[in-house]
């Protein structure tokens, strides 16, 4: 069966994490497995994860976090979409954790825990700069006064978002710490303390935004990407995703041929046109064609011409490629290597948007 093929390098994966989990200086990382681990499969990464000692995770749904309980999944698991209150009694009955980011989440879980006696464990998410979710400043001091009003209320931690983190220039990420860090007095003030307060991602670890915290959410660092193009690469992370495809015919162009739609590729000498099983509809990052490459058997080849929705050309000049041989569209396969970065920066999108696009017909492998 021909079909795009994800090899999800579980080692490299572990590494990473010790890499990463030695540079904290004693605070816990809380890994971010979010969007099926960014499109690189969420049970298998966060068992991996869990079995290097990771013991705190977060997803953005609650489908999201049961999927990994019932795969077994024994650690903490935050929830970071906004609450659904329907998905209470879940948390409660699967050990999970939930974002409260406003008065009314807050009125939900003590409405709750005054019908049933029980509380979700919870950590309160406070809005800094990111214009998101969060419980603006100035409800601080209530929140808390309810924290401290209902003790048998499951709060846990205390976090918030960077909006600028892995940005050139950090003022304003410097300005949202400043402002978590005056919620923090507040409930200092107050007599309340929270076992868990964190605010960094990626950008915030490598831009040293982690003061006064003691836990970090990593999620592209862990799969071996870089945030953005203005961050130092401080460590040496190795890519976890390798993204391949097959060849499933070439045929001979004659020089001044047009490939594909909009015959933007015209060929300039007789060459092997090959077609390679993967297109836009699989998560292939479509105006990577302009300049775009492949590798097969060690050379590099230029894309040719628009990707189209399940399918891609590549110019291969003179070599003739065998049918059912892949190529490396991104990744690493140990020898060669096209970086997301690489992809991202061409293409003037963010990294994210590259690996949790793959979808359905992608065949994924896990190598451990
Ligand atoms: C709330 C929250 N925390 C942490 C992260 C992880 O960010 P990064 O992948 O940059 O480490 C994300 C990612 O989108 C997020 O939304």
């Amino acid at each position: 069966m021909n079909h795009p093929k994800a090899i999800v390098h579980l080692n490299r994966l572990a590494r990473n994490y010790k890499t990463l989990s030695k540079s904290l200086d004693k605070k816990r990382l809380m890994a971010v497995v979010k969007a099926n681990a960014y499109g690189h499969g969420a049970v298998e990464c966060s068992k991996t994860l869990e079995d290097q000692g990771c013991d705190f995770f977060s997803v953005f749904t609650t489908e999201e976090a049961k999927e990994l309980r019932n795969a077994g999944l024994k650690s903490d698991i935050l929830i970071l979409s906004k609450l659904e209150i329907e998905s209470i009694q879940t948390a409660i009955d699967k050990n999970l954790i939930v974002n409260i980011s406003s008065i009314d989440d807050l009125d939900s879980i003590i409405f709750y825990l005054e019908k049933n006696g029980l509380s979700p464990r919870f950590h309160i998410k406070i809005e800094t700069g990111m214009n998101r979710l969060g419980f603006d400043l100035r409800d601080i001091s209530f929140a808390i006064g309810k924290l401290l009003d209902y003790k048998n209320l499951n709060c846990e931690g205390i976090y918030t978002h960077y909006a600028t983190s892995d940005e050139g220039d950090i003022s304003y990420a410097l300005l949202q710490q400043e402002r978590f860090e005056q919620a923090l007095e507040i409930a200092n003030e107050m007599g309340y303390t929270f076992k868990y307060k964190h605010i960094s991602n990626s950008g915030g670890l490598l831009n040293d935004l982690s003061s006064n915290t003691n836990m970090l959410r990593l999620g592209i660092l862990l799969y071996g990407i870089y945030p953005s193009k203005d961050v130092e690469k401080k460590y040496a992370l190795e890519p976890v995703l390798e993204f391949k495809a097959p060849i499933v015919d070439f045929r001979k162009a004659q020089k001044g041929a047009m490939v594909s739609y909009g015959g933007l590729y015209t060929t300039k000498k007789d060459t092997i046109i090959g077609i390679v099983q993967c297109g836009f509809a699989d998560g292939f990052p479509r105006p990577w064609f302009e300049k775009g490459y492949v590798y097969y058997n060690g050379k590099s080849f230029k894309i040719a011409g628009r990707v189209c929705m399940d399918q891609f050309m590549v110019d291969f000049e003179n070599e003739i490629p065998i049918i059912g041989d892949e190529v490396l569209i991104y990744g690493s396969d140990g020898k060669d290597c096209i970086s997301v970065e690489t992809i991202s920066n061409a293409i003037k999108t963010s990294p994210y948007t590259i690996t949790t696009v793959l979808k359905k017909r992608t065949k994924w492998v896990f190598k451990k």
